[in-house]
């Protein structure tokens, strides 16, 4: 039995994050293994993704739980019999109450394609796009009790060009996700994120010195 420190993934969709997170344990650059990917959409490519992997999945039909309370329990309850010490949010399109929450303390990570606090919800890109903002980018954070909130572990950056779509941004703002998502799971297992209120601190690992940026670039 390997001794890797299991990542259980939450998934609704296309799973490219998924994807992303399975390279990166695949290429040796996250220390952990994938123990199970659990997703509520019976169709998601996702769970194709992992089997394709030889990852164990689980479906689990939010539909057919009375509450969004029983549906939780039954998440933690696979989660805990995988022994999945952190759980990764990865496009999985539904609201955690705290039966979830408190069951995993500070070990939930959630990817969003915005930059948080900015245009949370289910339309990241298209918001940022309607808003006129000439950056976007996407945000790994912790998971607490709101929509897209909680403190920060990692940011990317993107322009947003005038002649942008919802599609073309949320594309570059992928691409990041990609980057940034494996790079915060390995941080959380070598042990290098602390938690202090909303701040996380990494011990500025990967400083960016003399960074900036203008859009336009005139
Ligand atoms: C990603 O862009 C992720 O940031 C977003 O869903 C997409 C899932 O893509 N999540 C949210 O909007 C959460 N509010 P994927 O299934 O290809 O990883």
């Amino acid at each position: 039995m390997s001794s890797l420190p299991s990542v259980g993934v939450l998934v609704s969709g296309s799973g490219s994050n998924l994807q992303a997170i399975i390279n990166a344990v695949e290429g040796g650059s996250i220390p952990g293994k994938i123990g199970v990917v659990i997703s509520n959409k019976a169709d998601a490519y996702g769970l194709v993704r992992a089997r394709n992997h030889g990852i164990p999945t689980e479906f689990v039909d939010h539909r057919l739980f009375d509450s969004r309370e029983a549906f939780d329990a039954r998440l933690v309850e696979i989660l805990r019999s995988y022994d999945i010490r952190l759980v990764c949010l990865a496009g999985f399109m539904r609201l955690l109450t705290p039966t979830f929450l408190s069951a995993f303390p500070e070990r939930i990570l959630n990817i969003h394609p915005a930059l948080l606090p900015s245009f949370p919800g289910m339309h990241g890109p298209r918001d940022a796009l309607n808003y006129g903002v000439r950056f976007s980018g996407c945000t790994v954070h912790f998971l607490d009790e709101g929509i897209d909130t909680g403190p920060i572990v990692a940011q990317a950056v993107v322009p947003v060009y005038e002649d942008d779509t919802e599609e073309s941004l949320a594309a570059r703002i992928l691409k990041e996700e990609h980057r940034i998502y494996p790079m915060a799971i390995r941080l959380f297992l070598e042990g290098k994120l602390t938690i202090s209120g909303e701040k996380v601190s990494t011990g500025n690992v990967g400083k960016i010195s003399d960074f900036s940026r203008r859009n336009p670039d005139a």
